[in-house]
C-alpha cells in the first residue's frame, strides 16, 4: 500500500509534481507586444541598426519562458546579484505566479547559435489608487552577459522596456541604479529624482 502511494502515477499529488516540473516555450506575456512597439519613438541611435524584431545576427529578443532555465538565465542574472539556490519547481511556480498576474514583462535576448540567454531585463506594473488609478512601471534586473557587453544589447533592452511601459499606459517608469550607471540611463530620458531611495533589508 505504501509503495503504491509513493508511485508517481498512482498518487495524484506526485503526478502533479511531475507535471509542473516540465519546462516549455510558453511565453511570460504576449510576444506581439514587442513586435508592435513603435520603434520610431526610440530615443537612442543604434550602429549598426538593430530593433526588437532584428536584434542582431543569430539573436532573438522575446519574452522569458521556463525553458530559459536550461539556457543559462540564472547564469546571466548571477552577473548582477546573488541569485540563490533555486530549484526547477520554485522557478516554475514563480514564473506561473508572474504570468497569471499579467504584470511582469521579463524579456531575454537569446543567442540562437549557443542556445544561451545573453541578456535580460524586466518591466513590472505597479497599480495605483492615485493619479486616476494609474499604473507605474518599474524596470528591474537589467543585465547583459559580460562577453556580450558593448554590443548595444543593454540599449536595446532599455529602449524596448521604456517603450513598452508607455504602450501599456504607465504614467511614469522608474528604476534604481548605481551612480556609475546613471549616464547609461540618461540616454533613454531618465533623470535622477530628488527623492532618496530607502530600504530595510530582512535578508541578503
Ligand atoms: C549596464 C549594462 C546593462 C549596459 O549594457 P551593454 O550591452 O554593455 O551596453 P550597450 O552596448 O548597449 O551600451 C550602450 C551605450 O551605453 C554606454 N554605456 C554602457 N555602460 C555604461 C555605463 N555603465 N555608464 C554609462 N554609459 C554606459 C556605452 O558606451 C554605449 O554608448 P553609445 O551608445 O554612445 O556607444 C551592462 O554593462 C551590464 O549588464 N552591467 C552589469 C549589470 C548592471 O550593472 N546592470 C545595471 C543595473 S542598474
Amino acid at each position: 500500500m505504501q509503495a503504491q502511494l509513493l508511485h508517481p502515477i498512482s498518487n495524484p499529488c506526485n503526478f502533479f509534481r511531475i507535471a509542473v516540473m516540465i519546462l516549455d516555450e510558453a511565453p511570460l506575456f504576449d510576444p506581439g507586444l514587442l513586435a508592435e512597439l513603435d520603434w520610431s519613438q526610440n530615443m537612442v541611435s543604434f550602429c549598426p541598426d538593430i530593433s526588437p524584431v532584428h536584434p542582431g545576427a543569430g539573436l532573438v529578443l522575446r519574452p522569458l519562458c521556463t525553458s530559459d532555465l536550461d539556457r543559462g538565465f540564472y547564469k546571466v542574472l548571477g552577473q548582477l546579484t546573488k541569485v540563490g539556490d533555486v530549484t526547477t519547481e520554485q522557478f516554475i511556480k514563480k514564473f506561473e505566479h508572474m504570468k497569471q498576474s499579467g504584470d511582469y514583462y521579463a524579456v531575454v535576448v537569446e543567442d540562437l547559435n549557443l542556445g544561451q540567454i545573453v541578456a535580460t531585463a524586466t518591466l513590472i506594473m505597479e497599480h495605483k489608487f492615485i493619479h486616476g488609478c494609474a499604473k507605474r512601471g518599474r524596470i528591474e534586473e537589467v543585465v547583459v552577459s559580460d562577453e556580450c557587453r558593448g554590443k548595444q544589447l543593454g540599449k536595446l533592452l532599455l529602449s524596448v522596456l521604456t517603450l513598452l511601459s508607455k504602450k501599456l499606459g504607465c504614467y511614469k517608469v522608474t528604476l534604481e541604479c548605481k551612480p556609475k550607471n546613471v549616464a547609461f540611463y540618461e540616454k533613454f530620458g531618465y533623470v535622477a529624482s530628488d527623492e532618496t531611495y530607502m530600504q530595510r533589508r530582512f535578508s541578503d
